[in-house]
């Protein structure tokens, strides 16, 4: 079972903020595949981290609805189990489990999407590898700084090999370099398993890396497709293949 495209049709958001309804999200209508970069862009306040919550599942719509669909049966509209598998999350704070270790946070979520013990294990290694945490397994998250807690939050949300990954502004806590390994990891795995890459972000060079930037503004957005060659994240890649 492959999650193809995450849907959004006619959806409202509205929120009661000191007393006014504010509409965040207006009548949109948008889709998302597998296998595509997209970048959620949009000034602060826009409703970046809201459109995300949507799509995860976090939060309802207060008119219209979100779809996963799959590719061998009918777009489905509660799919709670599909999320669990096939949605990867990261949110703008890492939300880790400060009662379990690195490690723990990480074969748990894998546990959970109902993977064995030896491969949430093992992915879980591979993948603490990769975000240069590999000495921290052991450690409480109350111990890592805010971008290594993100990190973890990271390789949590891809431990599952996830059809889509959903990250709000997963470099905003990262210094340069970090961000460049982070962002590296996202594009390998995106690239490797023909992940869908949804990225709520203002970080100009993430934004240069995607296919397809979706601007929010007054509740819609506005989309902009990006030619390939720019100044991004993963042209290394890019180049390599081209070569
Ligand atoms: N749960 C909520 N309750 C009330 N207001 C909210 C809630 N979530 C978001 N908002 C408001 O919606 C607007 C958009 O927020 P958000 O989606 O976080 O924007 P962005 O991520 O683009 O900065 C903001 O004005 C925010 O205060
Ligand atoms: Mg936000």
């Amino acid at each position: 079972m492959q999650i193809t495209a995450l849907v959004c049709k006619k959806i409202t958001q509205r929120f009661i903020e000191y007393g006014v309804v504010r509409t965040i999200i207006d009548n949109l209508s948008i889709s998302f595949q597998k296998g595509e970069r997209s970048a959620v862009t949009g000034i602060s306040g826009a409703g970046k981290s809201t459109l995300l919550y949507l799509l995860a599942g976090l939060d309802q719509p207060v008119t219209g609805s979100v779809f996963i669909s799959c590719a061998d049966e009918k777009i489905l509209s509660s799919a709670d189990r599909y999320r669990q598998q096939k949605i990867g999350i990261v949110l703008q704070s890492a939300y880790l489990i400060h009662q379990l270790t690195v490690k723990e946070n990480i074969v748990s979520r894998g546990l959970i999407a109902g993977m064995s013990i030896y491969d949430a294990t093992q992915n879980t290694t591979e993948l603490l590898k990769a975000v240069g945490l590999a000495g921290n397994a052991d450690e409480y998250p109350s111990t890592l700084s805010g971008g290594q807690q993100q990190r973890v939050a990271l390789a949590r949300a891809l431990i599952t090999q996830p059809d889509f990954l959903l990250a709000d502004e997963p470099t905003s806590a990262l210094d340069q370099k970090t961000a460049a390994q982070v962002m590296e990891l996202i594009f390998y795995h995106q690239k490797m398993y023909g992940m869908g890459l949804i990225i709520a972000t203002h970080d100009q060079q993430i934004i240069e890396s995607m296919d397809t930037i979706f601007e929010l503004k007054n509740g819609t957005v506005h989309q902009r497709l990006l030619q390939k060659g720019s100044v991004g994240y993963g042209q290394t890649i890019d180049a390599q293949e081209n070569s």
